[in-house]
């Protein structure tokens, strides 16, 4: 009997996807969940990141599906995808199948509309190349076009065809970051092909090792030769988001030691530092810090890779990125660890003077600090601050100042300070006490 996929997926995930069988039964096309949340389903993984390809438009399908499920939907008719969200958290992508093609090694590729099959032989790795259908005929029926399930059996990572790195030479990342969270191996016809992809323009191409899967054959547009630039013409944006994705990870140190390993860190920055002990002993941390130490794993992860990077290098490698205000403020600060902590552990420091080191970080950088830190001590200074004392407010303000007959201006702000250091340090407490101080202060 041919095995049913869908029999152990999450009871409120199978619900949704029975509904959406349901709806393209009625509409007369095929719908399948591809990618990600296969290889998870086949893995005994958990992932509630659902994408589903589509036989026939998938807008409409969408709208269809909203319509019968009360899912909220959101369509993007310029790629022809949409999107269902469900109150109970369910994101859910919707794609219509496509054939793609590369103008050039590394751009981005040219989306025509095609068969389910065009649409698994575009993807990276046969483990994220499988469909599992969703109408009702062949409900739970598993697409294995090219091998996957055989290769997620035999914990591989292989590529499709032999243009896959040069036509995307993300995938490099992508192939580490797979191998290293699933503990699994790029097989050796795959790592040939990614050593060639990175080799430097003008250097011979050797055959690659290993035997080619049995794929359909390659049908990108460009000529022979080009693919030594495909490393060069992706964006350095593209190589970020999934430079990000490999920090986030449990663990990055070892896919950062792998991408070392295969000379492949430097398609993401030459700078680098390739020493990764420091990020070792932070995520050694992380994964025992108490839950409300709250932050973002990547930055986390940079800050440990980029600390001792020298300024100039730092600040041109933050250049290159799309890095938001903050946080690339919060790297340039983390850079400054060394010396805030040398700060933080004076053998006598108030809460209020631990509070005024702290108080211009960002609250990553405080996270940082606070898994960088050592001794104990140091650990307990930066603690109460992420706890208590960074949300301390007085409970006077500046009106309350004027009243006792301070002028407008930055004395009124300087005397609340010290009035904000006073309540952290527990010399007042109510607002009678506060009021009192300030007017002391306000006397001098
Ligand atoms: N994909 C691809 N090539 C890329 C990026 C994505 O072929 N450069 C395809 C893969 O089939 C992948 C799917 O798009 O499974 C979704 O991509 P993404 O969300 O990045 O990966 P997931 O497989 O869902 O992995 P994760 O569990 O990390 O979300």
């Amino acid at each position: 009997m041919m095995k049913n996929y869908l029999s152990r997926v999450d009871k409120r995930i199978f619900k949704v996807i029975r509904d959406i069988g349901r709806a393209a039964d009625r509409q007369g096309l095929r719908a399948y969940i591809v990618g990600g949340i296969v290889r998870d389903i086949i893995l005994g993984r958990k992932n509630l990141d659902i994408d589903i390809v589509t036989e026939g438009p998938a807008i409409p399908f969408a709208q269809s599906v909203a319509k019968a499920t009360g899912a909220k939907v959101t369509v993007y008719p310029q790629f022809g995808t949409a999107t269902l969200h469900w109150p109970f958290g369910l994101r859910l992508d919707l794609v219509a199948a496509r054939q793609e093609s590369y103008p050039h090694p590394g751009a981005l590729p040219q989306v025509r509309p095609g068969t389910l099959k065009d649409d698994l032989f575009r993807r990276d790795f046969t483990i994220n190349a499988m469909a599992v259908c969703l109408n009702h005929d062949r409900w739970g029926q598993l697409v294995d076009e090219f091998g996957g399930l055989q290769d997620a059996r035999e914990k591989k990572i292989r590529v499709l065809h032999e243009r896959s790195f040069s036509d995307d030479p993300t995938r490099i990342l992508r192939s580490v970051r797979f191998e290293q969270r699933l503990r699994f191996h790029i097989e050796p016809w795959t790592l040939g092909l990614l050593k060639q992809a990175l080799r430097p323009a003008g250097s011979s191409r050797g055959e690659p090792l290993g035997l080619r899967p049995k794929a359909p054959p390659p049908r990108g547009t460009y000529g022979c030769g080009e693919e030594e630039k495909a490393f060069d013409n992706v964006k350095p944006p593209r190589y970020f988001t999934e430079f990000k994705k490999m920090l986030a990870e449990e663990q990055p140190q070892r896919h950062l030691t792998r991408l070392k390993a295969l000379g492949a860190l430097r398609i993401v920055d030459a700078a680098l530092k390739t020493d990764f002990r420091l990020l070792k002993r932070i995520q050694q941390r992380l994964s025992q810090a108490p839950e409300d130490i709250a932050c973002n794993r990547w930055i986390i992860s940079l800050m440990a890779i980029t600390e001792t990077m020298s300024g100039v290098k730092l600040r041109s490698f933050l250049r290159k990125f799309p890095f938001r205000k903050e946080e690339s403020e919060s790297i340039l600060q983390a850079a400054r660890s060394e010396h805030v902590l040398r700060r933080l552990s004076a053998p006598e420091l108030s809460r209020s003077q631990a509070y005024g080191i702290l108080k211009p970080f960002h609250q990553d950088t405080v996270a940082y600090l606070r898994l960088r830190a050592s001794p104990k001590k140091v650990v307990q200074r930066v603690d109460q601050y992420f706890r208590h004392d960074a949300g301390t407010r007085t409970d006077i303000d500046g009106e309350d100042l004027k009243r006792l007959g301070v002028s407008p201006g930055k004395k009124i702000g300087t005397i609340l300070q010290k009035v904000l250091f006073m309540k952290i340090d527990g010399r007042v407490k109510n607002r009678k006490q506060q009021l009192a101080a300030a007017a002391a202060l306000a006397a001098k």
